[in-house]
């Protein structure tokens, strides 16, 4: 890290000492002012119900504002309480999540919800601390709740306030490097001015995400241009260093439309995923990865025997579906596929349902799932 021109003053127990030196003191006065004059009217900046403020950072946590929003509201009209959530069925909380991503959130927050109403009698945690021994909740979690909600000196630091002290102070080192992103903790800590972490940490996050944006900052409309290090060396495109990012991975896929018979006809048997895959808890159509040297209908045989044990006859293609997920990108073929033997059992999945096409959709399925569904003809309940 370069040496901070600001240097803002630690005493021994890393805490700003009470001479500040002015700069720093102007810099959170000018922060805050900017905030009060141009904070972002967001939904959960009209409650202090720390339930609504939970489920807000949980939602913001890999996903920007704009599309959490409609999320949000939907979610808390499903589940206005903590109580509610945590009486909910897991399915209906995942459906409520569709397609927002990232699973294992929807999944922690139904989890903790539990925990708070059994271990902490209904009421959430108020330190960081507390917060972050709940399931979903990590260090920045943790700090955005306590400050938001609990009113607590906990600093925050995330994507966007990253890159805001980056810049400020001109951090040149790589920040997801351990030691820096030790060193930004502490310069977050210490630029935090006591009783006003909720709106401090507010603040650096909607300038990260209004002004100091990753490309093409807006550096004339933002409250501390004259403290900025990197504008002051004209580094502001070049910071924070760019993180070699890791190419997503490409999977092949094939899965059957099992159609019923007997009892079943007409219906479609669907697999619910295992809690912690990928997707976890989605229901999908059975299938899987197609192996080298293996064509796709036979993999989809192979796979729907391995998944759930029965005997199929692979027919025509239904579906050839792409789709980029956030971690990884999937071509699947569907096969329509007649249930020739075998009574399904979940062997390597979490459920299986026999389900009539139009009922599909109340469960909760991925993207590429949902666009298979939309491939199938009307009458695709008797397609065989
Ligand atoms: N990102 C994460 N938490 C946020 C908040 N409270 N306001 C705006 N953006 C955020």
């Amino acid at each position: 890290m370069a040496k901070n021109p600001l240097t803002i003053p630690r005493c021994h127990g890393g805490r700003p000492s009470p001479a500040m030196s002015p700069p720093v003191t102007t810099l959170r006065r000018r922060i805050l002012a900017w905030y009060a004059a141009a904070a972002r009217d967001l939904p959960w900046r009209a409650t202090r119900d720390p339930y609504r403020i939970w489920v807000s950072e949980i939602m913001l946590q890999q996903t920007q504002v704009d599309t959490v929003i409609p999320y949000y509201r939907r979610f808390l009209r499903a589940f206005p309480t903590l109580k509610a959530l945590a009486a909910a069925d897991i399915d209906d909380v995942l459906k409520c999540w569709e397609h927002l991503g990232y699973y294992a959130r929807a999944r922690n927050l139904h989890k903790a919800a539990g925990v708070i109403l059994h271990d902490h009698g209904g009421h959430l945690p108020m330190t960081a601390e507390g917060l972050a021994a709940l399931p979903g909740v990590g260090r920045y979690t943790a700090a955005a709740i306590a400050s938001i909600a609990f009113g607590q000196d906990a600093a925050a630091l995330d994507g966007n306030i990253r890159r805001v002290l980056c810049r400020l102070f001109r951090v040149q080192a790589n920040p997801r490097d351990g030691k820096t992103q030790q060193q930004l903790w502490a310069l977050a800590a210490d630029l935090l001015p006591s009783g006003q972490a909720g709106n401090f940490n507010q603040a650096l996050m909607d300038l990260g995400a209004t002004i100091c944006t990753p490309r093409s900052p807006r550096c004339a409309r933002c409250p501390v241009t004259l403290h900025c290090q990197a504008r002051l060396h004209k580094q502001q495109n070049e910071l924070p260093k760019a993180v070699k990012k890791t190419p997503v991975p490409h999977y092949r896929v094939a899965v059957g439309v099992i159609h019923g018979k007997a009892a079943n006809a007409g219906r479609i048997l669907m697999a619910k995923r295992k809690a912690d895959a990928l997707l976890g808890g989605l229901w999908e159509f059975p299938g899987g990865k197609i192996n080298r040297g293996e064509s796709a209908a036979e993999a989809a045989k192979r796979e729907i025997a391995e998944e759930i044990g029965i005997n199929v006859k692979v027919g025509e293609r239904a579906a050839l579906v792409r789709h980029a997920y956030s971690h990884f990108r999937v071509t699947i073929e569907a096969f329509h596929c007649k249930h020739v033997s075998g009574k399904p059992r979940a062997i390597a999945c979490d459920k299986i349902r026999w389900l009539r096409p139009q009922d599909i959709r109340r469960l909760a399925i991925p993207k590429a799932s949902d666009k298979i569904l939309a491939a199938l003809k009307p009458s695709a309940g008797s397609l065989q």
